[in-house]
C-alpha cells in the first residue's frame, strides 16, 4: 500500500484513510517480526514463547509506522526499511517489559493481557527483555546499507537511544523521580530521553533507509523529537482520563505510584495544551519534506487524538 495520501503526496491528510494504512503496517510489520524471531518451540522454549508473548500481545506499533512513513517521505520503501521497524519495536517492546517490572512500575497488565513477568516470573521476564533488546541488533544487522548511512550509523543511532545517555537515563530519572517535587524541565528531561528518544529514532532511522538528505534528516529529526515528546504528554494524560480496558494496562498508576508527570505538575488542560503545540511544532518541522509528508501529518495528528 502507497504511504502517500495521494500518490503524489500531496494531498491533505484528511482523504487519507489512516486507519487502513496503519492496519496494512501492523499485518506487514508483524508479518516481518515473525519470521525475524525464532520459533516459540525453539530451545530454551519459555524464552521464546515469552519474547513472542509480548511482542505479539496487540502493540499499537506506532514506531514501526513512523518508520516506514518517514521512510516514504523521503522515497523510500517497506522491504529496505523493515529490518530497522522491527528493530525498533523489539527495543520498545523490552521497555515496556521491564517498565512493568515490579522493581520498576510494578504493573500487572500490558496490551490487554498479563505482563510477563505475571505469566513467566520475574527471571525470565527480564530474560525476555535482554532478548529483544538483543534481537533488534541481529535484525536491524539485516539491513542492506546506504550510501550516506553505513551499518555502522544505524548501529550507532539504535545504541545511542537505547542507551544510558537516552530511554535508559530517562528510566533511571523517572525511578527517582517518585514522590518528589520535580520541575516541568525535570520532567522534560525524563520525557525527551524516556520516549522521545527511540520514537525519533524510529523516524530517522526511516530517513536513514530512504538515503535521505541531511535537510529531510534534520526535518525528520524535528518532527520525530516533537511527536515524542507530545506522545509522552498523551500517554500521562491518558493513565488519568481513560480506563484500564480501553487502555490495556492499568490506568491511575501514575498518581498512585507518585510519577511526576505533567497533569500532575500544570493540570490536564494545560496538558492537552502543551501536546497540542509540540505537535504544531512536529507539524512546522515538516516543510523541508515539501508536500511528501502527509502520511507523517496524519500520524502526528492520530497520536494526539489517540485514546489509548
Ligand atoms: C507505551 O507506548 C509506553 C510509552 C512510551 C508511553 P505505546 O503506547 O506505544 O505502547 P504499545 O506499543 O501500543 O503497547
Ligand atoms: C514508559 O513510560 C517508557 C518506557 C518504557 C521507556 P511509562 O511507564 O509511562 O509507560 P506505561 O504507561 O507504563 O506504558
Ligand atoms: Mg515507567
Ligand atoms: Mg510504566
Ligand atoms: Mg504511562
Amino acid at each position: 500500500m502507497s504511504a502517500t495520501a495521494s500518490g503524489d503526496g500531496s494531498s491533505h491528510p484528511d482523504c487519507f484513510d489512516l486507519q487502513a494504512y496503519l492496519n496494512s503496517q501492523t499485518l506487514a510489520v508483524n508479518q516481518a517480526l515473525d519470521r525475524f524471531l525464532p520459533r516459540s518451540q525453539t530451545k530454551p522454549a519459555t524464552i521464546h514463547k515469552a519474547m513472542r508473548y509480548s511482542l505479539f500481545a496487540g502493540g499499537k506499533r506506532l514506531r514501526p509506522a513512523l518508520c516506514l512513513a518517514a521512510a516514504e517521505a523521503c522515497g523510500g520503501d517497506n522491504l529496505d526499511t523493515m529490518p530497522l521497524a522491527c528493530a525498533v519495536e523489539c527495543i520498545h517492546t523490552y521497555s515496556l517489559i521491564h517498565d512493568d517490572l515490579p522493581a520498576m512500575d510494578n504493573d500487572d497488565y500490558r496490551r490487554g493481557k498479563l505482563t510477563s513477568h505475571k505469566v513467566f516470573g520475574e527471571g525470565i521476564a527480564i530474560l525476555a527483555g535482554d532478548a529483544l533488546l538483543t534481537q533488534a541488533f541481529e535484525i536491524a544487522a539485516q539491513c542492506k546499507g546506504w550510501p550516506r548511512y553505513s551499518h555502522q550509523t544505524v548501529f550507532r543511532e539504535l545504541t545511542h537511544a537505547a542507551g544510558s545517555l537516552q530511554l535508559i537515563a530517562g528510566q533511571v530519572a523517572d525511578l527517582e523521580g517518585e514522590g518528589k517535587a520535580i520541575s516541568a524541565s525535570q520532567l522534560k528531561y525524563i520525557h525527551e530521553r524516556k520516549t522521545s528518544a527511540l520514537l525519533c529514532c524510529a523516524v530517522r532511522l526511516g530517513g536513514m533507509s530512504a538515503n535521505c538528505t541531511r535537510s529531510q534528516l534534520q526535518a525528520l529529526t524535528d518532527f520525530g523529537y516533537n511527536v515524542g515528546l507530545a506522545f509522552q504528554v498523551i500517554d500521562d494524560i491518558l493513565d488519568i482520563t481513560q480506563s484500564s480496558e480501553q487502555l490495556g494496562k492499568t490506568a491511575g498508576k501514575d498518581a498512585a505510584a507518585q510519577k511526576a508527570t505533567y497533569p500532575s505538575i500544570i493540570g490536564l488542560d494545560r496538558s492537552r495544551q502543551i501536546a497540542r503545540r509540540l505537535t504544531d511544532r512536529a507539524f512546522a518541522a515538516l516543510r523541508p519534506l515539501k508536500g511528501k509528508s502527509s502520511v507523517l501529518e496524519a500520524l502526528a495528528s492520530h497520536l494526539l487524538k489517540r485514546d489509548r
